[in-house]
């Protein structure tokens, strides 16, 4: 790596993610790294600047993260956020106490635009707290250089040592200058240059997959999602016909989706492109099950088998690419000494790939391992992949299967296919995609009594789905105007044969999950 690198030291905080997300957005390479990673490690990776995140504990409690004293000495500019922020004075000989009046949400503070960190930012502005304890000794050699209503320290800072630490957070949006205030740590306290850009990216990147793959051979499973169709064109335009891409198409995409991701792969891209049609299998395989854990293995179990049966017929040594990219890689500190905690399995997701023993390759090409979402976006845009699949919403891998409630037919698939594009369609006419993060409809296989023409009818009826979140572990029902609605309602009845009646589901999650199985 030859960009200048951020450390993001992760005490368990649930913000994260987000402070790499802004890191990166200001043009910084930056990794998380558990809080306990030895110093002697942190040093070798010769960091330009450090960020300490929130965490959901006190310093006082005997299991809360903490950390070396050492850290300070290495003379490597540090930013403490929350958590962070008492860590630091704690560690150096201040004080946190218990607040008496607690800090959540959006909170005024009163900031010191002398300080680096404050630099360009109005005296009063709005930021985000979200705290119980608050620093009430300063270690010496600070300042404070912020403070709100209720907390006497909201920032501190001792500009000599380059420590820097603030109480609130302002990787978030409510926090109204948290983007300069981040800034201003990375460009004015730490001297980062702003090299991390995607065109860097893409050209490094071929580089080194050039270099690595040689002459041989790669193999890349692909799913028509964001991850794998922008790791296709990597490794597409890095070695062009060495690359072969597996696309199973199990009959459970959305309408006309499996044309479209072959179209787009053999038209746009120099590759081999294999496509496994095996829809009819698929339905053998599921006849009969309706109990949706069962229908999710049976569909994971038959997709990794034709999956794996055609790699062992493409696959001629060489390497075995995926698209897995960092925040399926980050091991979070989860804020206490055990690390990861364990959580109940909800539904089965099917998206590791495990390889069977015997299949064997000179090793595995991640291309995209280091970026988070928006990144792997904006390469895709930049490799010239169509904007659908760029911003294609996510997909769950049964596909429509866990949309069809019951036993999966052809006839219901075709049904859903239809009314999702319906669906689909009118919520782009309505211009009102962009906000919602997902949207689909269900064919929850129940029949209801109507009325068309002069006759009875009794036929299908569609849920549709539409959901706004940021992260996909709680999500809110989309507010989509009565209007469009109507609009919807009107046209599923009408366009989709068998379909007599809509309902909206306005269930979040929790208690919901976003797909109904
Ligand atoms: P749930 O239903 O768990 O969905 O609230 C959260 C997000 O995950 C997607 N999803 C899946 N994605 N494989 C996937 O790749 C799966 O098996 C799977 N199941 C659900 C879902 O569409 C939503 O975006």
């Amino acid at each position: 790596m030859t960009n200048q690198l951020c450390i993001i030291l992760d005490f368990g905080g649930q913000y994260n993610q987000l402070i790499a997300r802004r890191v990166r957005e200001c043009g910084v390479y930056c990794e998380i790294k558990r809080f306990d990673t030895p110093i002697e490690e942190i040093k070798a990776l010769n960091p330009t600047g450090i960020i300490f995140t929130g965490g959901p504990n006190s310093v006082y409690d005997e299991s809360s993260p903490h950390i070396s004293g050492d850290i300070f000495k290495l003379g490597i500019p540090i930013l403490g956020i929350c958590y962070g922020c008492q860590l630091m004075a704690y560690t150096l000989g201040g004080a946190a106490s218990t607040c008496v009046t607690s800090e959540y949400g959006r909170t005024e503070i009163v900031s010191d635009s002398s300080c680096a960190l404050f630099k360009g930012v109005p005296e009063k502005n709005i930021v985000w707290m979200s705290h119980t304890d608050y620093i009430s000794k300063l270690p010496e050699g600070f300042t404070v250089t912020a403070k709100s209503k209720d907390c006497p320290c909201a920032a501190m800072s001792n500009a000599e040592k380059k420590l820097y630490a603030v109480q609130f957070h302002p990787e978030v949006t409510h926090s109204e200058y948290g983007k300069l205030i981040l800034k201003n740590f990375l460009f004015e306290v730490c001297g980062f240059t702003g090299d991390w850009q995607m065109d860097n990216f893409i050209e490094e990147t071929v580089e080194k997959l050039r270099r690595k793959i040689g002459d041989k051979k790669v193999v890349l499973g692909l799913s028509g999602g964001v991850d794998s169709s922008v790791a296709a064109g990597l490794l597409s335009r890095a070695v062009g016909k060495q690359l072969t891409c597996v696309f199973v198409d199990q009959g459970l995409m959305r309408k006309d989706e499996g044309d479209f991701v072959e179209e787009t792969f053999t038209r746009l891209f120099d590759m081999n492109f294999v496509r496994v049609n095996c829809q009819k299998q698929f339905l053998e395989k599921l006849k009969g099950i309706t109990d949706p854990e069962e229908k999710r293995n049976t569909i994971g179990t038959e997709f990794y088998k034709v999956f794996w049966d055609k790699v062992r017929e493409e696959a001629d040594g060489g390497f075995f690419a995926q698209g897995t990219i960092y925040p399926d890689r980050i091991e979070s500190g989860k804020g206490n000494k055990s690390g990861q905690g364990s959580t109940a399995v909800i539904k089965t997701h099917h998206n590791m790939v495990k390889m069977p023993e015997d299949i064997t390759f000179d090793g595995i090409i991640e291309p995209l391992g280091e970026l988070f979402k928006d990144e792997v976006r904006k390469v895709g845009e930049k490799l010239g992949i169509p904007h659908e699949l760029v911003w294609r919403q996510p997909f769950p891998g049964p596909g429509l299967g866990v949309r069809i409630i019951g036993e999966i037919t052809e006839e219901k698939i075709k049904i859903l296919q239809e009314a999702d594009a319906v669906f689909r369609d009118e919520i782009k006419k309505s211009g009102i995609e962009e906000q919602l993060t997902q949207f689909f409809a269900v064919l929850p296989d129940v029949r209801t009594v109507g009325v068309m023409g002069d006759h009875r009818t009794y036929d299908h009826l569609i849920a549709i789905r539409a959901v706004t979140t940021d992260d996909f572990m709680t999500a809110d029902w989309a507010r989509i105007p009565y209007d469009v609605l109507a609009r919807i309602s009107n046209r599923l009845c009408n366009e989709v044969d068998h379909v007599n009646r809509v309902v909206y589901d306005i269930t979040s999650k929790p208690p919901g999950t976003v797909e109904w199985e």
